[in-house]
C-alpha cells in the first residue's frame, strides 16, 4: 500500500468510524433533516475551516476539458446533493472537480409530502421521492450572484453545471416552456445545463424521454441557447434513467446528436429494486428512486453502452461507492463522474481517493 492509499483509508476511517454515526442518528436519524443541516452548515463555513479542508481535500485532480469546459478535476457533485446551491462555495475546498446544482424548477414547489428519503444502511443505499422540492430558477439566480457566479468566471473554484425540471403543476404539454424559463433565468451563470427528464419522482416525467418528446425539448434547449449565445453557446447535457431499454436508449442518443447535445449524464435512480440486502427489504416498497451500491452494475452496464454507442462525451453517476467503482466508469469511457449516495456513506474520503487513486485516461473527452 503507497502513501496516498494510506491518507485516503486513514481519512475514510475517520469519517465512517466516527462522523456517520453520529450523521445518520442525529435529529432521530431522519436523512432529510440531517442533509439540510448539513449543507447549511457547508453554506457557512469559516473560511479558516474551509481552507484546512482544501489543504486535507483538494488534491491531485486530474483536470480535463470536456464541451468546451475546462474542469480542474474529474468527480462532480450529483444533482440533487445541493438543489438550491446553498452549500455551493464549499464544493471546491472539498475535492470536487465540479457541482451540478438542482434541480430546479421554473416555479418554486414544496415537493411530495415528508418523509421523503430513506437510508438502507446495510445496502448502501438511498431510496427518494423528494419530487424537485426548491426554491425555483429565479432564486437560484440571486443566490449565485450574491456569489459573484459568471458563466466562465470559475468564483466557485470550479464549473457550475445547473439541473433544470419540469414544475409539477404545469402540464406536460407545457414542459418545453417551462424549462426554457429556466434556461433563459439560469445561463448566465451556468457553464452547462443539464435537461433532467429522468427522475421518478415527478408525474410523467420520464415520458420526455420518448423519442418525439426529447426531441421537441432538446432542439428548443439548444436553439435557445444559441440563440442566447451565438458565438459561445452553453452547452447542455441530458441525464438519462437506468430504466431504459437498449432500443429507447439508441434512439435517445440519436436524438441527442442531431439537436447538438453536448453530453450524456447516466444514469439517475432506477425504479428497479434489486440487490438489497435481506435486512433492507421492508423498504423496498417505498416508491421512489433507488441509488448507491444496488445501482452500481446497472450504471456501469448502462455507461458502456452508451459509450460504445455514441461519441458524445459522458458523465457516469450513480452506485460510485468507491475509487475502484469510479475507474470502471472511467475505463468503460466516462470522462467525468458524479458522486451522491456514495459521498453520504463514505464522505470526502471517496472524492480524494477518486482523485488520488483513479487514473482517467483519456476516456470521451472531447465534444
Ligand atoms: C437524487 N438525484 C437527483 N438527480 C437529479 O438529476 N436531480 C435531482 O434533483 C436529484 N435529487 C436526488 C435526491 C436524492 C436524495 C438522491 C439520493 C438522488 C439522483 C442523483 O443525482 C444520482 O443520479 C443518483 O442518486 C445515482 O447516483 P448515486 O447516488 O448512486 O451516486
Amino acid at each position: 500500500m503507497n502513501l496516498d492509499e494510506i491518507y485516503v483509508r486513514a481519512l475514510r476511517a475517520g469519517y465512517c468510524g466516527c462522523v456517520r454515526p453520529v450523521l445518520f442518528t442525529m435529529r432521530g436519524g431522519d436523512p432529510e433533516k440531517i442533509h439540510g443541516q448539513m449543507i447549511g452548515i457547508l453554506g457557512h463555513m469559516p473560511e479558516t475551516l474551509m481552507a484546512v479542508a482544501q489543504w486535507m481535500l483538494d488534491r491531485d485532480k486530474n483536470p480535463v476539458e470536456v464541451a468546451g469546459i475546462q474542469f480542474p478535476g474529474r468527480v462532480g457533485v450529483a444533482a440533487g446533493l445541493d438543489k438550491d446551491g446553498v452549500a455551493a462555495a464549499a464544493w471546491a475546498p472539498l475535492g470536487f472537480g465540479f457541482a451540478e446544482l438542482g434541480t430546479v424548477t421554473a416555479h418554486a414547489q414544496p415537493g411530495n409530502p415528508r418523509p421523503r428519503v430513506f437510508r438502507l444502511i446495510r445496502s448502501g443505499a438511498i431510496i427518494n421521492r423528494m419530487g424537485f422540492n426548491n426554491n425555483g430558477a429565479e432564486a437560484l439566480a440571486a443566490r449565485l450572484t450574491g456569489a459573484g457566479v459568471a458563466r466562465g468566471n470559475n468564483a466557485l473554484g470550479c464549473p457550475v453545471g445547473i439541473s433544470i425540471g419540469k414544475t409539477k403543476r404545469v402540464p406536460l404539454d407545457g414542459a418545453v416552456g417551462d424549462y426554457l424559463f429556466s434556461l433563459e433565468t439560469l445561463a448566465p451563470y451556468a457553464d452547462y445545463v443539464a435537461i433532467n427528464v429522468s427522475s421518478p419522482n415527478t408525474p410523467g416525467l420520464r415520458s420526455l424521454q420518448s423519442q418525439q418528446e426529447l426531441e421537441q425539448l432538446t432542439s428548443a434547449m439548444t436553439g435557445r441557447a444559441r440563440e442566447l449565445n451565438p458565438d459561445n453557446p452553453l452547452p447542455i447535457f441530458v441525464k438519462l434513467a437506468p430504466d431504459l431499454s437498449r432500443g429507447e436508449l439508441h434512439e435517445l442518443l440519436s436524438v441527442c446528436e442531431d439537436t447538438g447535445i453536448a453530453g450524456i449524464i447516466a444514469t439517475n435512480t432506477t425504479i428497479e429494486r434489486g440487490g438489497l440486502d435481506p435486512h433492507d427489504e421492508r423498504l423496498s416498497g417505498q416508491a421512489g428512486g433507488l441509488s448507491g451500491s444496488p445501482l452500481t452494475a446497472m450504471a456501469l452496464d448502462r455507461v458502456s453502452w452508451i459509450a460504445s454507442n455514441t461519441d458524445l462525451p459522458l458523465m457516469a453517476v450513480g452506485g460510485i461507492m468507491s475509487p475502484g467503482d469510479a475507474q470502471a466508469m472511467f475505463d468503460a469511457g466516462a470522462a467525468l463522474v458524479q458522486v451522491y449516495t456514495g459521498f453520504i456513506f463514505e464522505g470526502p474520503a471517496l472524492v480524494l481517493g477518486i482523485n488520488k487513486l483513479c487514473h482517467p485516461g483519456a476516456g470521451k473527452i472531447i465534444a
